[in-house]
């Protein structure tokens, strides 16, 4: 079991004995549980080119970048790139499967839930990648703590969804995409998505530096003016 202390104040730690009430519940999600679950899932969904989808989105990390924070880290690919060029990197997600695991590869990963936290640590760069779905109710507090603690983001986010679709289908990626608060019903289409990231630039004093459309998701790059 991973227990987490932490130095910044006002961070709420996942509580492990509730947590644990969840899982015994049925309540969270066995897709973030189970890593090798998860890679297969991701499998599927990237039509086998899960590693290709990393690699190209590492590439977006500039070589001016020493620190990154990765939010909702869930597997370690973006950490071991960090780790091969001598990048810091600190993870944060909310599955204590996935934290155990990253921590025993060595890396620093908090077990947190990042609504929570009051604030992020400052670093050259944020990535947060397949999880702004989680979010949909605070997406102003989280863009903010993200533009307060990095100049620049890297974020991607699908929005072609089989949680989308109705049916049987529909309802079992929701539930299989529930962190711990219930099916996720919430998802992005192409045009929300893009709204929401343009109000946010607006609000936020950034801009959109690059953006590509993969077709299930959409990669963007945003940087603090
Ligand atoms: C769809 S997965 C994406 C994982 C990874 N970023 C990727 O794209 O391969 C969503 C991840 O977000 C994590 N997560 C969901 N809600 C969270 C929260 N409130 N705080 C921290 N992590 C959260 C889940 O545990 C899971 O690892």
């Amino acid at each position: 079991m991973v227990t987490q202390t932490s130095a910044i104040a006002g961070w709420r730690v996942c509580d492990p004995v509730r947590k644990k009430e969840d899982e015994e519940a049925g309540m969270r999600s066995l897709l973030y549980q189970h890593i090798w679950l998860y890679r297969g899932v991701m499998q599927i969904l990237y039509r086998g080119r899960a590693a290709e989808r990393y690699r190209q989105i590492t590439q977006l990390v500039g070589s001016d970048v020493h620190s990154v924070v990765e939010l909702c880290f869930g597997d370690t690919a973006v950490a071991e790139f960090c780790k091969g060029r001598g990048i810091h990197w600190e993870g944060y997600d909310l599955s204590e499967n996935f934290v155990e695991r990253a921590r025993a590869l060595g890396f620093e990963a908090h077990l947190m839930d990042i609504a929570t936290m009051d604030r992020f640590p400052k670093c050259d760069l944020i990535i947060m990648l397949g999880s702004l779905y989680h979010f949909p109710h605070d997406l102003d507090t989280l863009f903010q703590k993200i533009f307060e603690a990095s100049p620049r983001l890297v974020l991607s986010e699908a929005v072609l969804n089989l949680a989308s679709s109705g049916g049987l289908i529909g309802r079992f990626s929701k539930i299989m995409t529930d962190a711990g608060s219930g099916p996720e019903v919430f998802r992005f289409s192409r045009s929300t998505l893009m709204t929401t990231l343009q109000q946010q630039a607006e609000r936020l004093s950034a801009e959109i530096l690059e953006m590509s459309d993969r077709g299930r998701e959409i990669i963007v790059v945003m940087q603090r003016v």
